[in-house]
Parts: C-alpha cells; sequence; structure tokens
C-alpha cells in the first residue's frame, strides 16, 4: 500500500489533518506505532499565538465548527520541545506553516528544512484569521509558492479551500512548482452558543460533497499529486475521493470522535 506523495514516500495512503492530531507526537503513549501514511502537525508560525479565547468548538449539523484561531507555541518552542517527540515517530511528520509576509514564510521553511523536516504543509487556507484568507489571492498564492520552491531542497504541499476558486488556484500552484495538493481546509460558517453568533471553519461529514467535487474538478484540469481532506469517516468515502482523483486521504474531524481511527482504516483496507 505504500506511495508516492509530493515526493515522499510513504507506507500507506492515510495522514492525518492539521490540526487534528496535535502536532504528531503527542498520542503515541496512548496508542503505541500508529500506522499513519504520514501526519500533518498543527500550523505553526513564527511567534507563538494564543488563538481565540474559548468556546473554540461547536457541534454543529452533520460536523463541528472550530474558532480555534491558529493557536500554536512558535518555531523555537516547536524546535525545542515537539521535534524531537516527532523524529521518533514510524512516520513522516509534514510540519504546516502560516507566515505573515513572504519573510516569515521563507524563515518557517528554511528553519524546518535546516532541522530534517521532511516537508512542508503552506495554510494558504485557513478561514477564521481576521484580515484577508491568502488562498482568495490567487497572485499571492503563486508568488509565495514560487519564493519558496527558489529556496527550498524539501516537498513543499499546499493546502487549499474547496470554495475559493480551487481550479484555477491549483493551475497557478503547478505552474509555480508545488510538489502536491490538499483540498479542503474548513469552510468559513455561523453558530448561536448561549445567544451569541460566532463564525469559525465547518469541517465534518458535511462538507464531503462540495470537497468531492472539487476534487474531480481539479484532476479533471491539473496533473499534480491531490489529497482529499474532508468528512472521510469511512471506506466509501474513501472509495468516492479516490474514484474522483485522489491519491492521499486526509483524517480530520473524525479524530476528535475517536484519536485511533487509523487502527479502523489500515485493518479495513
Ligand atoms: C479543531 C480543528 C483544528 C484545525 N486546525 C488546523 C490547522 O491548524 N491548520 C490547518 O491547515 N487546518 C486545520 N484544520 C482543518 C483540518 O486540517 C481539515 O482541513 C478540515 O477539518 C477538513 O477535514 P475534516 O472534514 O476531515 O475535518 C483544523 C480542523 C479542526 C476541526
Amino acid at each position: 500500500m505504500s506511495i508516492n506523495f509530493a515526493g515522499l514516500t510513504l507506507n500507506n495512503p492515510y495522514l492525518a489533518a492539521s490540526g487534528c492530531f496535535g502536532y504528531g507526537g503527542e498520542l503515541e503513549n496512548i496508542f503505541q506505532n500508529q500506522k499513519w501514511g504520514g501526519c500533518v502537525s498543527k500550523t505553526i508560525t513564527v511567534e507563538k499565538r494564543d488563538g481565540n479565547p474559548p468556546p473554540r468548538i461547536f457541534e454543529t449539523e452533520g460536523g463541528i465548527i472550530n474558532r480555534i484561531g491558529l493557536q500554536n507555541c512558535g518555531l523555537t518552542n516547536f524546535l525545542s520541545k515537539e521535534l524531537p517527540r516527532i523524529k521518533n515517530l514510524p512516520y513522516p511528520v509534514i510540519v504546516s506553516i502560516f507566515g505573515n509576509t513572504i519573510d516569515e514564510w521563507k524563515t518557517l521553511l528554511t528553519t524546518l528544512e535546516e532541522n530534517n523536516v521532511p516537508a512542508v504543509e503552506l495554510n494558504l487556507s485557513c478561514p477564521n484569521l481576521k484580515g484577508e484568507v491568502v488562498v482568495r489571492n490567487i497572485d499571492l498564492c503563486t508568488n509565495i509558492v514560487r519564493e519558496l520552491k527558489k529556496i527550498s531542497g524539501i516537498p513543499v504541499i499546499a493546502k487549499i479551500n474547496a470554495i475559493y476558486s480551487p481550479v484555477e488556484l491549483s493551475c497557478g500552484l503547478k505552474e509555480a512548482g508545488i510538489d502536491g495538493i490538499v483540498c479542503s481546509n474548513t469552510f468559513p460558517a455561523g453558530v448561536y452558543h448561549n445567544g451569541k453568533f460566532y463564525e469559525g471553519g465547518l469541517s465534518g461529514p458535511a462538507i464531503k460533497p462540495v470537497v468531492l467535487k472539487t476534487i474531480f474538478k481539479i484532476k479533471e484540469n491539473v496533473d499534480i499529486d491531490l489529497a482529499a481532506c474532508g468528512g472521510i469517516w469511512n471506506s466509501s468515502d474513501i472509495e468516492d475521493y479516490r474514484s474522483a482523483g485522489a491519491r492521499a486521504f486526509v483524517l480530520g474531524s473524525v479524530l476528535l470522535t475517536n484519536p485511533d481511527t487509523i487502527s479502523d482504516f489500515t485493518t479495513a483496507f
């Protein structure tokens, strides 16, 4: 079942999604030797971020809405506290990054590469930050990728959003030299909680039909290694995404209901 995805050799095509499995190593004490093909860390930024105050996760129809706000320990703490732990895992951990400026993107990439991280995923698509969602600006995204590919020797993967011009963006990213694309991040959504309105990102089975169509359309138009992420709950979701053209399958919210889902997946196939 081993595959080559975006220049990485993975033991199987299943990956844990960014933000749904910590930095990658936290659960190793509870579920040893998990049979992931790979895992994507929680997104890290140059500076530490506290994220939004609670409440940050809400159950909703067909999924969940989160407004974590990119809480993370920052690059320096990641290198000293998290990296030693994830280096010993039996699967590669792709580090998800987000920069506020092109220089920040470069700092994150070069520092991680110097520390032997096998690949990075660019979080171009977080919907719940104040200001612009990077992914809505195709020129900005392609420029970031072009600049990073000039200085990088490791695979660079882009995490995009199924609802913001995904086909056009994927064409641009391919031209800019991207090694693989993960679709999709969460969709902008809203919820009332105790009488107060909150905005956040929707994930889970509710988004799968939209992501499925997007995977199909990207595959129809762009020759690129494509990973599906959105509402994967069981083997029939995998088969749908495989038929639409995905080569790897990224499990997100399902891990919040069962962090050991990968055991069921790897025995079912
Ligand atoms: C609690 C939570 C935190 C998340 N944090 C991140 C993150 O830090 N970076 C990122 O790129 N995506 C993040 N995501 C999005 C997931 O990686 C995934 O793209 C999305 O949830 C869709 O997949 P799913 O329907 O299987 O959950 C997060 C999702 C959830 C539910």
